[in-house]
């Protein structure tokens, strides 16, 4: 029979097994599968795993602090990395949705690889990093591997297979046979904080594919804000947990308004939140009304160049859950 401690308790014997001395690398996304992968290794080979976490500049407000805060805390042995200003300066002008995700996900590589080559420099001579450690859970194996369902085929998701060739690391992945909701009882019972574990999943672009045509720092600006006062809403009414994956999008259109006796031309901000299984298909939510009216005062009123907010009821298909 499964059950989360067996699972706990067999694949850190297992890893323990594979891995013996070996150094092991791994990326954080800050959600659910990598946590949980992280906490398992670290249980299996303490100080050995070097855990690396990126800021794309693409993460939700304040995430990066707050993410690399509680990693510390679960005593994992991590490395953050402001690279920011490098994935602005790579996406300057890209507007096409497909080469913006070619773009962050290259631009991922290239970091995650120098961090990699700093944690092998800090090792004493003749140890090596071997390992890569990925928190790939079972569907993204069957995702990549057989047939691809819609979202897979028309958006080039890059979850699985981001191993450059030339790392010549071996893969390690403790979750590749659980699924989603398996993930986070072992991670429950691994004592990972709830907050990270009841994430909303949130794609590896991140908001890199919630701000339509070009990127730049002043719109994330705006859009974090935005999407701050929507989750933080959505927190405080209980709709958080009853919501798939919820978020704000940045729409580059200028439309008028007026405050005081001023007219204004200013962005628009698209809220979006969907439930759904696997995220194949799914339903927007119906929110409630008052809740909807409030987060929309909340963003117009506090956040500086939006001055309309809607609301998108569109499922899927034919719409996707994210604008690009
Ligand atoms: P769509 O927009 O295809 O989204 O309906 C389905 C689920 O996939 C996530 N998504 C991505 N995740 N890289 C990711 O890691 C991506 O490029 C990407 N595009 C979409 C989306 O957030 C939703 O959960």
């Amino acid at each position: 029979d499964w059950t989360p401690d067996t699972f706990i308790e067999t694949t850190i014997a297992e890893l323990k097994d594979k891995l013996q001395n070996d150094h092991v690398i791994l990326a954080l996304s800050g959600g659910v599968d990598s946590s949980v992968a992280a906490v398992l290794l670290h249980q299996a080979i303490g100080k050995n795993l070097h855990c690396i976490f990126v800021d794309n500049g693409l993460l939700r407000k304040d995430e990066f602090e707050q993410v690399l805060d509680s990693y510390k805390h679960m005593g994992l042995n991590i490395k953050g990395i402001d690279a920011k200003a490098l994935f602005y300066d790579k996406l300057k002008g890209v507007t096409d949705p497909e080469r913006k995700r070619k773009i962050i996900g290259g631009a991922f590589i290239d970091v995650f690889d120098s961090a990699a080559h700093e944690v092998q420099q800090e090792l004493p001579e003749g140890v090596e990093v071997k390992w890569l450690g990925q928190g790939t859970i079972y569907p993204d194996v069957i995702e990549s591997v057989s047939v691809k369902g819609p979202s897979a085929t028309i958006k080039s998701h890059h979850n699985v297979g981001g191993l450059p060739d030339f790392m010549k690391l071996k893969v390690v992945e403790p979750l590749n046979t659980l699924f989603k909701d398996e993930v986070r009882r072992v991670g429950a019972a691994l004592g990972i904080d709830p907050l990270i574990l009841g994430r909303h999943p949130f794609p590896g672009p991140g908001l890199g594919i919630r701000i339509l045509g070009e990127i730049t720092a002043e719109k994330v600006n705006i859009l974090q804000q935005a999407d701050a006062i929507y989750i933080r809403n959505l927190r405080e009414s209980g709709w958080y947990n009853k919501v798939w994956q919820a978020g704000a999008i940045f729409l580059p259109v200028q439309s008028v308004g007026v405050m005081g006796d001023e007219r204004t031309y200013e962005y628009v901000i698209a809220l979006r939140a969907v439930g759904s299984l696997d995220g194949m298909t799914a339903d927007w939510i119906h929110l409630p009304y008052d809740l909807l009216a409030k987060i929309s005062n909340e963003i117009i009123n506090h956040v500086k160049g939006i001055n309309r907010v809607v609301y998108d009821i569109s499922s899927k298909p034919p719409a996707t859950i994210e604008w690009e």
